[in-house]
C-alpha cells in the first residue's frame, strides 16, 4: 500500500550554468520569465501553475521532479518517511508548503501541497474541424505569424534510473505511481530479456491520469551506468503549438545552439505528438501534447520494444511516424 498517492506534477527544478542562457532558450521555447536574481531563475507557461521551471545556477544537474499532494494531511504523511525532510513553507510565487526527499538514484523529489494557481489565463484552443466533426463554424483558424509556442504545463520527466524497476517501486511506494508500460528488449516472458524501461503514471483513482508523469529508462544502457536527467517535458495547447515551438527554435539554432535531438512525431507508448530539444548545455527539453490519458483500471502491459508495437509494420519502429530515435537520446549530456 502506498503512502500517499500523489495527484499532480508541479515543476521541476534543473541546475545551469549560465541562468541567462537557459533563460533565452526558454522564452524561445515558450516561457515567460517570473523571478531572476544571481542564483536562481524562475519561468512559467501560458496555464495554470505560477512557475513551470525552476533554475539554479550552477554545474548542470536534475535537481528534482515536484508532485502534488491530495492534503495537507498527506503531506505530513510523506514528511514522517525516512527519505522526505519535515514540511517547510514554500516562498516562491503561489506559496505552498514542501517536503523534499531523495529517490535511489539520488534524484531529489519534492511533494508540494497549497500552491496557488494563476487565476488570469485561458486554456481555449481555437477549435479542430476534423474527420467531419464540425466543432468550427464561421470562425477562422488564425495564429499571429512568429508567436511563441503556447506551453500549458509542466507534465513529466525521464530519468535515467541504475536499476529502473527498483526506482519504480520506490515511487510506487512513497507517492502510489502505477505502471503503464513496461519495456523489454525482446520477449517480455523470456526472464532473461533485459528490462529497458517503464513508463509511470499517476494514481488518481477514477480520474484519468497521463499516461506517463515518469519514464523511468535504464541508465546502464544510455548513459554509461551514470543516473541522469533523461528529459523534461512541457505539455502544449496543442499541435499547432509543437510545430510552431519547433519553428522558433529552429529559427534560433545556430545563433543560440540550441540541438534538434528527436522530432516531430507521433509516440506509441503515451501516443503524444512530440518533438524534443537541447539546449545548450545538453538538457532535453520536450514539447509535447495529445496523450493517452488512462484511470486506474488500465492494466499495466508488457511490451517486445524490439517489434512495431501496433503488429504491423515488419521492423522495429520507435514511433507510429516520424524521425527514427536519435541515437543520442538520453544519454549523459543531460547531467
Ligand atoms: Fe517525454
Amino acid at each position: 500500500m502506498p503512502i500517499i498517492k500523489a495527484q499532480d506534477v508541479q515543476y521541476c527544478t534543473l541546475q545551469c550554468p549560465d541562468l541567462d542562457i537557459q533563460e533565452q532558450f526558454l522564452i524561445h521555447f515558450g516561457m515567460h520569465t517570473v523571478e531572476k536574481n544571481e542564483d536562481m531563475l524562475l519561468m512559467k507557461g501560458d496555464g495554470n501553475q505560477p512557475f513551470i521551471e525552476k533554475i539554479i545556477k550552477g554545474d548542470k544537474k536534475f535537481i528534482s521532479i515536484s508532485f502534488v499532494a491530495s492534503s495537507m494531511d498527506d503531506l505530513k504523511k510523506i514528511s514522517q518517511t525516512e527519505a522526505f525532510s519535515d514540511i517547510e513553507e514554500l516562498s516562491t510565487p503561489g506559496g505552498g508548503f514542501v517536503s523534499k526527499g531523495t529517490d535511489l538514484d539520488g534524484f531529489g523529489v519534492e511533494v508540494v501541497f497549497g500552491i496557488e494557481e494563476l487565476k488570469n489565463y485561458s486554456a481555449e484552443t481555437i477549435p479542430t474541424n476534423e474527420g467531419r466533426v464540425i466543432n468550427r463554424k464561421n470562425q477562422m483558424k488564425r495564429f499571429l505569424k512568429g508567436s511563441s509556442p503556447r506551453i500549458l504545463r509542466f507534465a513529466h520527466c525521464g530519468l535515467n534510473a541504475i536499476d529502473p524497476l527498483k526506482s519504480f517501486n520506490w515511487y510506487h511506494e512513497h507517492l502510489g505511481l502505477l505502471a503503464s508500460d513496461k519495456l523489454f528488449l525482446g520477449d517480455p516472458k523470456d526472464p532473461a530479456t533485459p528490462l529497458q524501461g517503464i513508463f509511470s503514471r499517476l494514481d488518481k483513482g477514477a480520474e484519468p491520469a497521463d499516461h506517463h508523469t515518469i519514464f523511468f529508462l535504464s541508465a546502464p544502457m544510455l548513459s554509461e551506468g551514470k543516473p541522469v536527467m533523461n528529459h523534461v517535458s512541457f505539455e502544449m495547447f496543442n499541435i499547432d503549438d509543437v510545430f510552431t515551438g519547433r519553428e522558433m527554435l529552429e529559427a534560433n539554432k545556430e545563433e543560440f545552439n540550441y540541438f534538434q535531438e528527436w522530432g516531430i512525431g507521433r509516440h506509441y507508448q503515451g501516443s503524444q505528438l512530440f518533438d524534443y530539444w537541447r539546449n545548450p548545455f545538453g538538457q532535453t527539453h520536450e514539447h509535447q501534447t495529445d496523450g493517452d490519458m488512462f484511470d486506474n483500471t488500465f492494466p499495466t502491459r508488457e511490451l517486445n520494444v524490439m517489434v512495431d508495437e501496433a503488429g504491423l509494420g515488419k521492423e522495429m519502429a520507435e514511433s507510429q511516424w516520424g524521425p527514427s530515435i536519435s541515437n543520442t537520446f538520453g544519454n549523459k549530456e543531460n547531467g
